[in-house]
């Protein structure tokens, strides 16, 4: 394997990242500089900055535009179409990280890195999340005000979020909401709180890390970058 590939997958950093360390001489296999495009097998010791790589336990990594009328869970209870049925052949014991409602559509990440999806979605991370929202009718400065301040839900206050319009016409208005947490039914329900109702909603961004253009229902492998940064988010 192409020795920047192997150091991304051992964590040390992205590709590109890698490649500037190999040009700065701080990585050696076994014992003498690395050079770039080289490649190395299991059997190489590779060292970087004098501290040996560890090969991690190879996990996989799953990217899908999740489309409604599914449900995140692995098995429902009520025989509705789940997630898991988008998933291709061999793609292993794989879990969706977080959730999305049954009618929400967008970003799904699903891995077996048991690490990564405890980072992902445990509240204290604050990880954002951005939604694509549209409302019937339009807002004003008010509502948005409240919902980027914080709007009560089961008691408790939501963490600021951030709120641009982008799109309006005579019967409907787009806009961009981020939010850093994953209470249930979140985003709706902030928006219900406001008095007004969503008629579509999508996740469009994890981090900074968007969506793109893959087709709805479709899943690909996520690259070695998108890896690199969630774990490092
Ligand atoms: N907020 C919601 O209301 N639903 C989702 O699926 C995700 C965030």
């Amino acid at each position: 394997m192409r020795i920047n590939k192997y150091l991304a997958e051992c964590g040390i950093a992205s590709r590109r990242a890698c490649d500037k360390l190999i040009g700065e001489g701080r990585v050696k296999v076994n014992g003498r500089a690395a050079s770039l495009g080289e490649d190395v097998s299991e059997r190489d010791v590779v060292t970087v900055d004098g501290a040996q790589v560890e090969r991690k336990p190879v996990h996989r990594y799953f990217l899908m535009n999740k489309p409604k009328g599914y449900v995140c869970t692995v098995k429902d209870d009520k025989d509705r179409k789940t997630v898991m049925q988008l998933l291709p052949e061999g793609a292993g014991r794989v879990f969706p990280v977080g959730r999305l409602d049954f009618d929400t559509e967008g970003m799904l990440i699903f891995t077996d890195d048991g690490d990564l999806a405890f980072r992902l979605t445990h509240p204290k991370n604050e990880i954002s999340k951005t939604y694509l929202v549209k409302i019937e009718g339009s807002i004003g400065d008010a509502e948005l005000n409240r919902l980027r301040a914080g709007v009560e839900l089961d008691g408790k206050l939501t963490n600021k979020s951030r709120i641009k319009v982008v799109a309006t016409d005579k019967k409907f208005t787009k806009l961009h909401i981020t939010v850093t947490e994953g209470r249930n039914r979140q985003v709706r329900r902030m928006f219900e709180a406001v008095g007004k109702h969503i008629v579509f909603l999508k996740r469009i961004k994890i981090g900074e890390m968007p969506l793109g253009s893959l087709e709805r229902g479709k899943v690909r492998k996520l690259t070695q970058e998108e890896i690199f940064y969630l774990t490092n988010l």
